[in-house]
């Protein structure tokens, strides 16, 4: 098993390191956090979030906007962010409610503050190999195949999924030149109607779709290492993409629950530990 819970630990007690000697330093790490709307799964997630960025030593300022806020409000509320030097980093929830255009909004926030590393010029900076925050799940992907030792290095990655969030930030991260990365990469997708073929050939193989139950065992190599990035909701039930019954041919599976998600969150505060050393002028440490 690959659980993610121990990857997490290790990377927020970096984390509430970092933030321990900031502070020492006279430097305040602000998250601040932006909810809009009412709806209780995002309030609650943020709550979460909100919570762990106070326990880190984090400043979590909080801005709840009505669901009736138009795109102008979280706008300004994003550029009264901009503004004010004593903030780090910025956390929109997703989604925000239909009507509102989280994208849009998004590139109205300062990259340097875009803690998930979603903005389009983070998006970039990760293309072009130049230092930024890096998008949470892909980051966490990496992570996790680290901490438990899984080789990726020279090895062949088939990544099912070329979505903007995970599978194609992922293949970028993948192939960049780096120990922990390094790989060979496939990225496949609808428009590879046989992908099993691709599937059924990787050393590691990431499902990042949305499909439940997408990855079934004859998709895995035998003792190939398998990780379930993709989910889907049906209310609070998760539904992931990796049938359990590939844990049986793996060599390796994150867990049905608890595998790539709590280290996503924990990317999140390394971003924005990341983003204060950076304000304040200090090199990264990691
Ligand atoms: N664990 C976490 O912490 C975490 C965090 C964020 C996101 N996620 C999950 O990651 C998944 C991917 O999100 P995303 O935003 O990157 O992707 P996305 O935009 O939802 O795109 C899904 C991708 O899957 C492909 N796909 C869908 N059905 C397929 C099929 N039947 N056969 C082959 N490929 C298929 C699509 O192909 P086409 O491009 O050809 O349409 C697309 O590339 C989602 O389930 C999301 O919930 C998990």
């Amino acid at each position: 098993m690959l659980p993610g819970a121990p990857v997490a630990q290790a990377v927020l007690a970096q984390v509430a390191e970092g933030v321990a000697e900031l502070r020492a330093a006279g430097v305040t790490p602000t998250l601040a956090t932006v909810l809009v709307g009412d709806d209780e799964a995002s309030a609650g997630y943020i709550r979460i979030k909100s919570r762990q960025a106070a326990e880190l030593g984090f400043a979590a300022p909080h801005v709840r906007l009505a669901a009736s806020a138009s795109q102008a409000d979280l706008h300004a509320v994003l550029a009264g962010f901009n503004s004010d030097p004593a903030v780090h980093g910025v956390l929109v929830q997703y989604p925000v409610p239909g009507g509102l255009d989280y994208d849009r909004a998004l590139q109205v926030l300062d990259p340097d503050l875009d803690v998930d590393g979603m903005h389009p010029v983070n998006m970039g900076r990760l293309a072009l190999g130049l230092p930024g925050p890096l998008p949470c799940t892909p980051a966490a992907v990496e992570a996790l195949l680290a901490h438990h030792g899984v080789p990726v290095a020279g090895r062949e990655v088939v990544i099912l999924g070329r979505g903007a969030t995970l599978g194609r930030p992922l293949a970028m991260l993948l192939a960049q030149k780096r120990s922990t990365a390094n790989a060979a990469v496939t990225v496949v997708h609808t428009g590879v109607v046989d992908w099993p073929r691709y599937a059924r050939r990787a050393d590691i193989l990431v499902a990042a779709v949305g499909v439940p139950g997408i990855v079934r065992p004859e998709h895995v190599r035998p003792g190939a290492v398998v990780v379930g990035g993709g989910v889907r909701y049906a209310g609070r039930r998760l539904l992931p993409d990796v049938d359990e019954s590939c844990a049986a041919v793996a060599g390796a599976i994150t867990p049905r629950v608890g595998g790539v998600g709590p280290v996503t969150v924990a990317m999140l505060f390394r971003n924005a530990l990341r983003a204060a050393r950076s304000a304040a002028g200090l090199a990264d440490q990691s």
